[in-house]
C-alpha cells in the first residue's frame, strides 16, 4: 500500500518536473526569440516603434487571414506588396518607419513568440517599485531564471528524499514481516532498479535532459563570433526608410567617405542640418527627434541661427551614435576597394542589405541580402548570393571566390588583367572557365585582410 503510494507520487513528481522544464523551454523559446528580433521595436502590451503585439495573432485570425500574419512577419513589404492582405495594408502606414522582415524565423519560432505576448502580464516589481519599466523587466528576467534553477533543484531534491524514504519504509516492512534484508542493497540499487521498472519515464528524463541542455549550449555556441541581426540603440530615432526609402537620399549622400577612404563612415549633424534647418518636424515623432538634431548642432530654430560661444564659433555637442558593424582589429577591410566606381563597384547593398527598408542601421543577415538579390531590383544591381554569415572570413572570401570582376569595364582593370597574363600559375585557372574572380587577384592572400 505504501509502496504504491509512493510509486505513484513519484510517478507524479518526475512528470510534474518535465512538463515545468518542457513549458519553461518552450515559453522561454518565445521570449528570447521575441527579445532578439522583436523588442527592438515591439512591446507586448504598448504601442512602440511598433504597434503592441498583445492580441494581434486574433485580430488577423478575426480578420481571416491567421495565415498571412506568418507573411507578414517573414516579409511584410512583399506582403504588402503581393495586394492580397487587407490586414497589412490597413497597417502599413502606421509608421514611416518599415518593419524589419524575419525571414529566418520558422512559422514555428513565430508562433512562440505570439504564445509569449499573449501570456504576457506586466512584471509586478516594476509597478511596485515604481521602477523604469526597461530596467525592471531586464531585471526580473535574470531572476525568473534563477528561480526556475531552484524549484528544478528542490525537486530533484524532493525526489531523491522519497526514494530514500521509499527505501527506509520497505526495509522496516520487511523487518515486520520477518523478512532478510540485502545488506549490499544500496541506494544506487534501489535506484537503478526504481529507473528499470519505469523505464518509460527515465527515457523522456534523458531525452528531455539532453534536448534541453543541447538546445541550450548550442545557443550560446551560435552567438559567437556572429554578428548578424545586431542593430544597437540610437540616440535619435533616425530612419533610413523614410530617408533612404521614402525620400531616395542616395546612400553616398551620407555616408560620402565610402568612395574614397576605409571608412563609410557616419554623418555628421551638419549633413542633416542641410535639410533640417528648415524641416524642423517628423510625420511619426513630432519635433522631439529633430529637437535633438538642433540641440547637437546648436540651432535655435525660433532665430533661425545657430547659437555661438563668445569667440564667434558654433557651439555643438556631436551625436555619439552607436556603431553596429565591427570587424575585428587584426582585419583590414576597404569601403573604397569595394565601392568605388573602378575598383569592384560593388553595391552597398550586397554586404549592408536592403537598408533602404530599415530604420536604424544594422548588420543585416545573408537570407535578407539573398531575398533582395533576388528582386527585379537587386538583380538590377548586379547582386549575387552568397552562403555565408556577415562578417564572418568565409563571408568575404566566398565573395572573393564568387564575383566576377569585368575586365573590360576600365583602364584600371586592363593593367590587372595584362599583368595576369603574365603569371602562368594564375593563367591556367582564367582560361579553364573563363572567369577571373578576386581569388585571381590575390583576394585569398591573408596578408591582403589581416595586418
Ligand atoms: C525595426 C522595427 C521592427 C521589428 C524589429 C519588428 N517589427 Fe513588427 N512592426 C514594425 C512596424 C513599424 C509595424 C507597423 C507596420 C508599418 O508601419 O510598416 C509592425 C507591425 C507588425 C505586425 C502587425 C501588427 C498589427 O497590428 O497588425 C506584426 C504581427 C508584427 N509587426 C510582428 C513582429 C514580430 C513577431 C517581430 C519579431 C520577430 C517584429 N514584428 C519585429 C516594426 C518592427
Ligand atoms: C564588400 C562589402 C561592403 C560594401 C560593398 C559596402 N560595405 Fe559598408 N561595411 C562593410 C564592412 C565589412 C563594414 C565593417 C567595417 C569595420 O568594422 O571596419 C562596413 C561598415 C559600414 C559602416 C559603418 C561605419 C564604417 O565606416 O565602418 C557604414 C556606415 C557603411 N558600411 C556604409 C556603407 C555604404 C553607404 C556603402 C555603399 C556606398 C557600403 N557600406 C558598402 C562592408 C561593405
Ligand atoms: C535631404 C534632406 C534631409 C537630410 C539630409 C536629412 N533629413 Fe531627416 N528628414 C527630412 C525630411 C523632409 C523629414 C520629414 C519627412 C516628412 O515629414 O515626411 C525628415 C524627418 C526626420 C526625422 C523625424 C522622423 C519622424 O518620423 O518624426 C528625424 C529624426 C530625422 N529626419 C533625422 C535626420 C538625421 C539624423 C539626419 C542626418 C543624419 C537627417 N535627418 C538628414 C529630410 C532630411
Ligand atoms: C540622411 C542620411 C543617411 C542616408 C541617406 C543613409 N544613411 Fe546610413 N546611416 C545614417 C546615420 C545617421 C546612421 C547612424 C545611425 C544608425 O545606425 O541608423 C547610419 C547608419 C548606417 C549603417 C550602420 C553603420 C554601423 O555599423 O553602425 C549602415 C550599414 C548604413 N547606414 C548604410 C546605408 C545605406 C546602404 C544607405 C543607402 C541605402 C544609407 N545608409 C543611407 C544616415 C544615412
Ligand atoms: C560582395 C563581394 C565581396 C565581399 C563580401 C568582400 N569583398 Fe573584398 N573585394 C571584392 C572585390 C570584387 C574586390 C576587387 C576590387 C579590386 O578590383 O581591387 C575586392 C578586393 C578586396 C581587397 C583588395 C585585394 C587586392 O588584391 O588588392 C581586400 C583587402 C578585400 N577585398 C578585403 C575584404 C574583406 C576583409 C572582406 C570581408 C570583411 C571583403 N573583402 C568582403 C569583393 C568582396
Ligand atoms: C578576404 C579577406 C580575408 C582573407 C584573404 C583572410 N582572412 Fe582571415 N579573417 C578575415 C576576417 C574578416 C576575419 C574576422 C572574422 C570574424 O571576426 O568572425 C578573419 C579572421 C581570421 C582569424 C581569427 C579567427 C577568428 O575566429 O577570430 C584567423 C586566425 C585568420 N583569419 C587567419 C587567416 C589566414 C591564415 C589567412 C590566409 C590563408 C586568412 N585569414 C585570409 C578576413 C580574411
Amino acid at each position: 500500500m505504501t509502496d504504491n503510494y509512493y510509486k505513484v507520487l513519484g510517478k507524479i513528481i518526475t512528470t510534474l518536473a518535465l512538463t515545468f522544464s518542457l513549458f519553461h523551454f518552450i515559453a522561454q523559446d518565445g521570449e528570447k526569440l521575441f527579445k532578439a528580433n522583436c523588442a527592438s521595436c515591439h512591446n507586448p502590451i504598448k504601442n512602440a516603434t511598433g504597434p503592441k503585439m498583445q492580441g494581434v495573432l486574433q485580430k488577423w485570425q478575426d480578420a481571416g487571414e491567421g495565415d498571412l500574419i506568418y507573411e507578414w512577419v517573414q516579409n511584410p513589404s512583399k506582403l504588402y506588396n503581393s495586394g492580397k492582405s487587407k490586414m497589412a495594408k490597413a497597417i502599413w502606414d502606421w509608421s514611416p518607419t518599415a518593419m524589419t522582415p524575419q525571414g529566418h524565423l520558422s512559422k514555428e519560432e513565430v508562433e512562440s513568440i505570439f504564445t509569449y505576448v499573449d501570456g504576457y502580464a506586466p512584471p509586478v516589481a516594476a509597478v511596485v517599485g515604481g521602477a523604469d519599466s526597461g530596467s525592471a523587466s531586464g531585471a526580473s528576467d535574470d531572476s525568473s531564471d534563477y528561480w526556475w534553477w531552484v524549484i528544478s533543484f528542490i525537486l530533484i531534491f524532493v525526489l531523491f528524499a522519497i526514494f530514500g524514504v521509499r527505501r527506509e519504509l520497505s526495509a522496516a516492512i520487511a523487518v515486520k514481516e520477518g523478512k532478510e534484508i540485502d545488506p549490499k542493497r544500496t541506494f544506487a540499487t534501489s535506484a537503478r532498479e526504481w529507473f528499470l521498472r519505469n523505464w518509460f519515464v527515465t527515457m523522456l528524463l534523458i531525452v528531455g535532459i539532453a534536448l534541453f541542455s543541447g538546445v541550450e549550449l548550442f545557443g550560446r555556441l551560435y552567438q559567437l563570433g556572429v554578428y548578424q541581426d545586431y542593430m544597437p540603440s540610437q540616440p535619435v530615432a533616425y530612419s533610413h526608410k523614410l530617408h533612404a526609402g521614402k525620400m531616395a537620399i542616395e546612400c553616398k549622400y551620407c555616408h560620402h567617405s565610402a568612395e574614397k577612404s576605409k571608412h563609410a563612415g557616419i554623418p555628421s549633424v551638419n549633413v542633416c542640418m542641410n535639410c533640417h534647418a528648415i524641416v524642423h518636424e517628423g510625420p511619426q515623432y513630432g519635433t522631439e527627434e529633430i529637437g535633438k538634431l538642433h540641440k547637437a548642432a546648436g540651432y535655435n530654430k525660433n532665430k533661425q541661427a545657430y547659437n555661438l560661444n563668445e569667440f564667434g564659433k558654433r557651439i555643438e555637442e556631436p551625436i555619439v551614435w552607436n556603431k553596429a558593424h565591427n570587424l575585428p582589429d587584426h582585419v583590414f577591410f576597404s569601403h573604397a576597394q569595394h565601392v568605388h566606381p573602378n575598383t569592384a563597384n560593388i553595391d552597398c547593398r550586397q554586404c549592408h542589405g536592403p537598408v533602404q527598408t530599415y530604420t536604424l542601421g544594422r548588420v543585416s543577415t545573408i537570407d535578407e541580402v539573398n531575398a533582395y538579390a533576388k528582386t527585379d531590383e537587386g538583380m538590377e544591381k548586379g547582386l549575387i548570393q552568397l552562403t555565408k554569415p556577415l562578417l564572418t572570413m568565409g563571408w568575404c572570401i566566398e565573395c572573393h571566390n564568387k564575383k566576377e570582376i569585368d575586365l573590360t569595364s576600365s583602364g584600371y582593370y586592363e593593367e590587372i588583367h595584362n599583368r595576369l597574363k603574365l603569371r602562368a600559375d594564375v593563367n591556367n585557372n582564367i582560361f579553364e572557365d573563363d572567369k577571373v574572380t578576386v581569388k585571381e587577384l590575390g583576394g585569398w592572400e591573408c596578408a591582403k585582410c589581416h595586418y
